[in-house]
C-alpha cells in the first residue's frame, strides 16, 4: 500500500496563480468580447534579446553536427556560462565567488523550492509577509509548517509582517528561527532593503547561526545606488547566505528556463549531531542526483546576455518594463491610490481603495475594468488590503489599463 506525503493534504487546493488563471478563464468564457489586460502573474512579454536568439540558433546548428553535438553537460552548468556569471555578476562588483559555488538550474522557483531537500525538517522557518507563495508551500510539503490557522498563518512558521506601517521593512524575529527567506527587490511588494537594512539581517544571521535564503530574481530592476545587487556585498554574508538569481525576469527566460544559485563554501550548517557541514557539498550531491543540467542551447542563450550586445539589449528591455512601472505608479497615484514599489522592481503594490479586501478589489478590476491583478491576500495575511500589478505587460496595454483606471469609482 503506497502512502502519500500527508503534508500535501494540508495545502490549499491549488497554487495561487493557477487559482487566478481559473477565475480569469471563467470570466473570459462568460464575457468573450472583453479585452482583458493581464497585469497579474509576473510573466514577461518582450521577446528574448536578439543576442540570445542568435546564440540559440548557433547552438542548434552545433547539435545537428556530430562533431559539435552535446549530450549530458555538467549538472552545475557549462564552464562558459558559470565563468560569465562569476565575472559579470560578482567580480564586476568586487566580489569573490568561485565557479564551484555556482549551480546553474532551470529556475529560482525550482531552487527556492528544492533547497529544503537538504535542510532538516525541524528547522524553524521565518518568512516576510506577504511573500512569494513557493517558500511557504514547499515548507508545508516538507512538514515544517505545522497547521493552517483561521488567521491564514501556519502554526510553526514565523511571519514577519511588511506593511506600510513599517515601510515594508521586516523586523528581526523575536523568537528563535533557523532559516529566513528574504526576497529583494521584493516580490510581491516591489520594495527593497538598503545596504544598511540588509546588513542588519546578515549581522543577525551571523550572531544567531541563521541561514538566509536570499532570492534576488529581480536584481536587474535595481535603479537606486543604496540598494545592494548581491547579498554578498554585505560583509560576512558568505558565511550565512544562499543567493538565488534568475535569467527569467532579467532577460525574458520565463519560458526558456535558466537561473543559478550561489552557495559559498564558507556557508556552514549543522548535522543533527552538531557537526559542521558545507551546504555547498550537500547541494552539489542533490543537484547531481536529481538534475541533469539546463540544455546546452539555453545555456548558450544565457551566456549571450553577458556579451556587449546582450547586455545592451537586456538593459533596453529592463528599461521598457521600468517605464511601464513608472506609468502605473504615477497613473494610480494621480487617481488618489496609494502605491509602493515599482522603482527598483517590476511590481507595484497598491493599497485597495475604500477599505476593500484584496479579493474585492481584484473582482472589481476584473469585472468592471477587465484588468487582472493579483490579490495581496494570496501572498499571505499581511497582503490583505493590497493588490499587486506587474509592469511586464506591453506599453500599449499598460497605458490602456491606466486610462481605464481613470474610471475607477473611489
Ligand atoms: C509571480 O507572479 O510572482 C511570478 O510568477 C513568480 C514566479 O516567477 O514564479
Amino acid at each position: 500500500m503506497a502512502l502519500v506525503n500527508d503534508n500535501y493534504l494540508k495545502l490549499p487546493g491549488s497554487y495561487l496563480f493557477s487559482d487566478i488563471a481559473r477565475k480569469v478563464n471563467e470570466f473570459k468564457a462568460a464575457n468573450p468580447a472583453a479585452n482583458i489586460i493581464r497585469l497579474g502573474i509576473g510573466d514577461v512579454t518582450k521577446p528574448l534579446p536578439k543576442a540570445c536568439i542568435e546564440a540559440m540558433h548557433k547552438a542548434v546548428d552545433e547539435m545537428a553536427d556530430s562533431t559539435t553535438f552535446r549530450g549530458y553537460g555538467p549538472e552545475q552548468g557549462y564552464d562558459f556560462l558559470v565563468n560569465a556569471i562569476v565575472e559579470n555578476d560578482y567580480k564586476a562588483l568586487g566580489l569573490d565567488i568561485q565557479t564551484d559555488e555556482v549551480f546553474v538550474s532551470d529556475g529560482s522557483k525550482s531552487d527556492t523550492g528544492n533547497i529544503g531537500d537538504i535542510l532538516g525538517t525541524d528547522n524553524v522557518v521565518a518568512i516576510t509577509d506577504p511573500v512569494y507563495p513557493v517558500y511557504v508551500d514547499t515548507n508545508v510539503m516538507a512538514g515544517r509548517s505545522g497547521d493552517l490557522g483561521t488567521d491564514g498563518k501556519w502554526s510553526k512558521i514565523v511571519y514577519l509582517p511588511c506593511t506600510e506601517e513599517n515601510n515594508f521593512v521586516p523586523s528581526l524575529p523575536t523568537s528563535k528561527v533557523d532559516i529566513v527567506y528574504l526576497c529583494y527587490p521584493n516580490n510581491p511588494t516591489g520594495t527593497t532593503l538598503t545596504k544598511d537594512q540588509l546588513k542588519v539581517w546578515v549581522d543577525y544571521a551571523l550572531a544567531n547561526k541563521v541561514l538566509i535564503l536570499f532570492d534576488s530574481a529581480y536584481e536587474a530592476f535595481i535603479t537606486e545606488d543604496n540598494v545592494p545587487h548581491s547579498i554578498y556585498e554585505i560583509e560576512g554574508a558568505k558565511k550565512v547566505a544562499v543567493e538565488f538569481r534568475s535569467f527569467s525576469k532579467t532577460a525574458g527566460f520565463t519560458g526558456t528556463r535558466c537561473a543559478y544559485t550561489v552557495i559559498p563554501k564558507e556557508l556552514i550548517a549543522y548535522t543533527s549531531k552538531g557537526e559542521e557541514i558545507q551546504l555547498n557539498k550537500l547541494w552539489n550531491r542533490r543537484h547531481t542526483t536529481k538534475f541533469n543540467g539546463v540544455p546546452y542551447i539555453i545555456q548558450r542563450a544565457a551566456e549571450a546576455c553577458y556579451s556587449p550586445e546582450g547586455k545592451k539589449q537586456v538593459r533596453e528591455t529592463i528599461e521598457y518594463y521600468l517605464n511601464n512601472a513608472k506609468i502605473i505608479r504615477e497613473g494610480l497615484s494621480a487617481q488618489g491610490l496609494k502605491v509602493y514599489g515599482g522603482v527598483n522592481s517590476p511590481y507595484i503594490w497598491v493599497k485597495t481603495p475604500n477599505g476593500m479586501t484584496s479579493w474585492e478589489f481584484f473582482d472589481y478590476l476584473l469585472n468592471e475594468l477587465n484588468i487582472v491583478g493579483t490579490p495581496g491576500l494570496g501572498f499571505g495575511p499581511s497582503g490583505e488590503g493590497y493588490l499587486r500589478l506587474t509592469a511586464f505587460g506591453s506599453l500599449e496595454n499598460t497605458k490602456e489599463a491606466i486610462s481605464r483606471l481613470k474610471n475607477i469609482k473611489l
